[in-house]
């Protein structure tokens, strides 16, 4: 046996939007990553560079227009859209900035969701959703809407959410650009902590350098481009 395979391996990655059109424009100008499993890295970059549309990439919600891309091992090119589907639901965990959290529904239920879609019985959705909200501080709010919680609160049961079906990969873009200073620490601090104790992958995408520097790499996108690449100083504030 060699080696744990990578979770992310990118290849030529490039995207053009409106192709064959007279406003065809090429984004992603052709992308080389590589992530191994239990790495935590950030993509920084200005607005416009290319941030989401990569993210949708690596998430199996967008296709690439040319290139390679293996997630776990599996090619995303040529995989259908049921299994692309399944492959959202059991192996990645998403994170956005608005928190995409469903209205009208428990944050025990929001939890519960991507439990439901992959076919667990409700005992062990709501058991292993309290867990989770246990696990980001939230017990005490479960049965609460999100219009009930705070910006941060609506992150941290969109984090427990993320994590609900245990995916090998963690994707979050811009989970604290609606947040302030204080709050944007507990939820990095939440992501330290599943990175540590739970051994997740994450690819993090922040406008914050000094959150980009608390992971261990940073790779700069400019113009749908990778043009830098270091080590983060993986230091943080978590207590
Ligand atoms: N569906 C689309 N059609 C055409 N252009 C798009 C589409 N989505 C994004 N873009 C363009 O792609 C560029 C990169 O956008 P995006 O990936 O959202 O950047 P970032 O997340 O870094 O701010 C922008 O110029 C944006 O206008
Ligand atoms: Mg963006």
């Amino acid at each position: 046996m060699s080696a744990a395979q990578p979770v992310i391996v990118m290849q030529g990655i490039v995207k053009r939007y409106s192709i064959g059109k007279p406003n065809e424009l090429e984004i992603l100008h052709g992308i080389d990553l590589q992530v191994e499993p239990g790495e935590f890295v950030a993509i920084v970059g200005e607005s416009g560079s290319g941030k989401s549309t990569m993210m949708n990439i690596l998430g199996a919600l967008d296709r690439p227009t040319e290139g390679h891309y293996k997630l776990n091992g599996v090619d995303i090119q040529t995989a259908g859209d049921k299994e692309l589907a399944n492959i959202r639901n059991r192996q990645i965990g998403f994170v956005f900035q608005t928190f995409n959290l469903i209205g009208r529904m428990s944050a025990l239920k929001n939890v519960e969701l991507p439990m439901l879609y992959a076919g667990m019985t409700a005992r062990e959705r709501s058991q292993r959703a309290a867990e989770l909200l246990d696990l980001v501080g939230m017990s005490e709010r479960k049965k609460h809407q999100p219009n009930e919680l705070s910006g941060g609160q609506k992150q941290r049961v969109a984090i427990a959410r993320a994590m609900a079906n245990d995916p090998s990969l963690i994707l979050a873009d811009e989970p604290t650009g609606a947040l302030d200073t204080a709050t944007s620490r507990v939820v990095m601090d939440l992501f330290h902590k599943l990175h540590e104790e739970q051994h997740k992958t994450i690819v993090l995408i922040t406008h914050n350098p000094e959150l980009a520097e608390e992971t261990q790499r940073v790779i700069t996108l400019r113009d749908g481009q990778i043009v830098n690449v270091r080590k983060g100083a993986g230091v943080h504030g978590r207590a």
